[in-house]
């Protein structure tokens, strides 16, 4: 009886070894897009294996994606192609207000030693049941423009469908999460299981999704690796773009609390992070993207109106700047409630709290941009209109 449990036992472990042991090499979180622009994007999927990746870029239209062999833009680095699980491809030269299809590959490195390296198999996104993916770059010409702002999900993903649920996929031309959208991150799983492969289901493979830290996700020991995910072929997380007649400044909060703080474990540096920053947004706010938009949004997770260290160093370090710069408002989260604050003598500008369960939906029509709130039962919650 004995040895016959042993059998089993044996036979048991033997099968779930087998299972892991060909487990075959597929694309374990499909690809979404970054950093798109007038004139580039750059897409990011993970495989279940180290392989080399690349994209096929076709142009739009009803021609079937298998009519030729569509250029190839390869995950490299330094001139080497990368046996990586997380792939990112970063595409340039592309022409603005302008809609491409594309299709992602991977192939498995199953060895790689001296001169040699051997390939196994092949996996990409489906192009033959379904329509290809496909993306549209960004234009300053365009006259109207619509996007929507989520943040403080947490890792909640119901509560983040229930909000994007709301927006109608095909005149969205945008998607801002504001940051904390899961509460810690020590591994890859953290941000897909908690966010990510529900924003890609629901939109970001085909609608860009712009990401501002929050301060939660500077947490856990996978922080560092962020951005190998998120603007990942790009200098810094903080940055500045122009979607229509909108110019938005996406700023990087850093940690509420003192880098001295006993919860961070002498492992930040946002004081100096932020003076790096705000000699950024000096140099941006001046500068003709900012300056020549019609409409100018900021977007920053913590407000820099409370009284913890890090809404005091963004106090000191980033409102002023944007004072002196007048946008028409900014975005923020992290008190998970919703308030709207008119400008005052601290904050000249417009600034909305958006609350964690709730959408902000941006859209600049004719000579106005209106931000409308809503709850997740649909229900509108505010309503602010800048007319110019
Ligand atoms: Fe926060």
């Amino acid at each position: 009886m004995k040895s016959l449990r042993s059998l089993l036992t044996c036979l048991m472990l033997f099968s779930v070894f087998s299972a892991f042991a060909e487990e075959g090499f597929r694309l374990s979180h499909d690809p979404y897009l970054q950093n798109l622009g007038t004139d580039e994007v750059t897409i990011v999927w993970v495989a279940n294996k180290p392989s080399v990746g690349w994209v096929e870029l076709a142009p739009d239209g009803d021609e079937s994606f298998y009519s030729e062999a569509w250029p190839r833009f390869f995950d490299t680095k330094n001139g080497i192609k990368r046996a990586t699980k997380v792939h990112s491809v970063r595409i340039t030269g592309l022409k603005p207000g302008t809609r491409y299809r594309y299709r992602v590959y991977s192939q498995e490195v199953v060895e790689h030693t001296g001169y040699f390296v051997q390939y196994g198999a092949i996996a990409a996104t489906n192009v033959y049941s379904k329509k290809p993916l496909s993306f549209k770059t960004n234009d300053y010409n365009k006259p109207d423009v619509s996007f929507a702002v989520v943040n403080d999900i947490h890792g909640n993903n119901r509560l983040l469908e229930n909000l994007l649920k709301q927006c109608d996929k095909e005149t969205t031309d945008l998607v801002f999460f504001n940051g904390d959208m899961i509460s810690i991150a020590d591994k890859e799983e953290d941000y897909f299981n908690g966010f990510m492969d529900k924003a890609t289901q629901l939109f970001a493979s085909e609608i860009p999704m712009y990401y501002v830290r929050g301060n939660h996700e500077t947490r856990g020991s996978f922080a560092t690796s962020f951005q190998d995910y998120f603007s990942p072929r790009v200098e810094t997380i903080y940055q500045v773009f122009r979607q229509g007649p909108v110019c938005f400044v996406m700023l990087d909060c850093g940690e509420d609390k003192p880098d001295t703080d006993l919860e961070y474990y002498g492992i930040t540096a946002y004081d100096e992070y932020r003076t790096e920053q705000a000699a950024w947004l000096k140099n941006i706010l001046e500068s003709p993207i900012y300056k020549d938009a019609p409409y100018k949004v900021i977007l920053c997770h913590m407000p820099g109106i409370g009284d913890w260290h890090g809404e005091r160093d963004i106090a000191k370090k980033f409102i002023p700047l944007i004072n002196n710069a007048a946008p028409d408002v900014m975005l923020s989260g992290h008190y998970h409630r919703y308030t709207r604050h008119e400008p005052n003598d601290k904050v000249s500008f417009p600034l909305i709290v958006n609350a964690n369960n709730m959408l902000i939906k941006g859209e600049v029509k004719g000579n106005a941009l209106t931000l409308t709130v809503y709850d997740q039962q649909g229900k509108m919650v505010d309503r602010f209109e800048i007319k110019k």
